[in-house]
């Protein structure tokens, strides 16, 4: 990741931290983010939309590491903030949001969320289904307030990711068909205690072809005649492995296309708007891990100290990561030794790294895997009871815990002893 380099001795720095010195002081695994990293990208976010659409409004989908250090920082950085539940909306109040920095959106939206969005007066709850508009019109005439809202619509195009997260499609659990939306826009346009803002649109994540982007706005363009705001739903991807590192497209170049597809298929006064989620904190965060053992049958198994507790892409969407040893990275043109990283849980598919070669791994190397920003902190979970990594952030060779190791009293803080 950016921020990080080596020094004299070949040994990995990340935001002037020595990683082996990190792994020693906050233990493992750990995940590690470069603070200036993320601000680097949250400013590349709204320079880009300065430049090409002035006073667009650029949102952290906060899924992707709902962590209130990333939260604040982001917010500093002049953000706003995709909420996907009540959670998340009170994780975001609680980091500073406004509320009139907020939209909440969600597939199921509860009674209460509902309520909690009005409630705080947030900027735009995003209407996914009928039901959305008839119980928030509702919640907002009781309380005598007006909400506005957002549609979020299903363009109908696939973009080129794992199925788990494309959702573009007409098929989908998520947003309202065009002519659903049709009829959903007259509907909310006839009720006082709903204010229309605008359209928005979620086709997927990871998505690295720019021209998805394209088709989706051209879908939804008809749709648009007299609406405020269109919200282009984030969705760029990283580059998590070296050979996607040419595929993938620049914030710059994304922020054109996207831009240039509304202005020339809707027009030049819809406010923009866009909530990035991955491509934001993905890259400025590190996963450190301890080899606990070697093993060699038909294949040479290096197992860690975390695994698929703190990160489940690989499980979850066949997702490839580079490893390496964080003093003894290999030299270009080693072949090293081939090698499965495997976690320590009780499940074959628990494999970080299927295909990885390292520089002769031995129990006690701190292993690093880089791009673990996105999604892996959300999804950690506490499998086996292995308690939830610490995030830690790190800038000017200086380190801060943000959120503490989670304690092992805490697997059981929740169960209700018997009489
Ligand atoms: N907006 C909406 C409505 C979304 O559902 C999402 C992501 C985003 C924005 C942000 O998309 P991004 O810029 O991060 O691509 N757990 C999966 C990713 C799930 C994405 C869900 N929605 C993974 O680890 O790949």
């Amino acid at each position: 990741p950016l921020g990080s380099a080596f020094d004299e001795r070949g040994r990995l720095l990340l935001g002037g931290c020595d990683a082996i010195e990190l792994a020693r002081e906050h233990g493992t695994p750990a995940y590690v983010v470069v603070e200036d990293d993320l601000r680097t990208q949250a400013r590349a976010y709204r320079s880009a939309f300065e430049r090409h659409a002035p006073g667009a409004h650029v949102s952290f989908a906060s899924k992707a590491c709902p962590c209130t250090a990333v939260l604040r920082t982001l917010e500093q950085e002049g953000l706003g903030c995709d909420v996907a539940s009540g959670g998340e909306l009170a994780l975001a109040l609680n980091a500073g949001f406004a509320p009139d920095r907020i939209h909440l959106h969600g597939n199921a939206k509860s009674e209460a969320e509902l309520v909690a969005a009005v409630e705080h007066g947030i900027r735009h709850v995003v209407i996914d289904n009928g039901d959305d508009v008839e119980r928030l019109a509702r919640i907002a005439a009781e309380r005598g307030r007006v909400q506005p809202v957002t549609i979020r619509v299903t363009p109908d195009v696939r973009g080129e990711t794992h199925d788990g997260i494309s959702t573009g499609q007409a098929d989908s659990k998520f947003g309202l068909g065009i002519d659903e939306t049709r009829t959903t826009i007259d509907r909310v346009r006839g009720l006082p205690a709903l204010r229309l803002d605008g359209l928005h649109f979620h086709i997927g994540s990871q998505l690295l072809d720019l021209d998805v982007f394209r088709r989706a706005v051209a879908a939804i363009a008809p749709l648009a005649d007299g609406l405020d705001e269109v919200n282009l739903g984030g969705g760029l991807g990283v580059a998590y492995t070296a050979d996607q590192v040419a595929q993938l497209p620049s914030v710059e170049e994304y922020v054109q296309v996207k831009v240039a597809a509304v202005r020339a298929l809707i027009g030049d006064r819809v406010r923009i708007s866009d909530e990035p989620g991955r491509s934001l904190v993905g890259r400025a965060g590190v996963t450190l891990y301890e080899v606990q053992t070697v093993k060699r049958n038909v294949s040479t198994w290096v197992a860690v100290d975390g695994g698929m507790a703190d990160n489940l892409r690989p499980m979850l969407y066949g997702a490839r990561y580079e490893v390496q040893v964080a003093d003894r990275f290999l030299a270009a043109g080693s072949a090293g030794t081939a090698c499965r990283v495997v976690g320590k849980h009780c499940e074959s598919s628990d494999v970080l790294v299927a295909d990885a070669r390292l520089d002769d791994p031995r129990p006690g190397d701190v292993l690093v895997t880089p791009v673990t920003g996105a999604y892996g902190y959300a999804m950690a979970n506490t499998y086996n009871g292995v308690p939830r990594p610490p995030v830690v952030f790190v800038g000017d060779g200086r380190s801060r815990v943000v959120v503490r190791r989670e304690r092992v009293e805490e697997l059981w803080g929740r169960d209700v002893p018997a009489a």
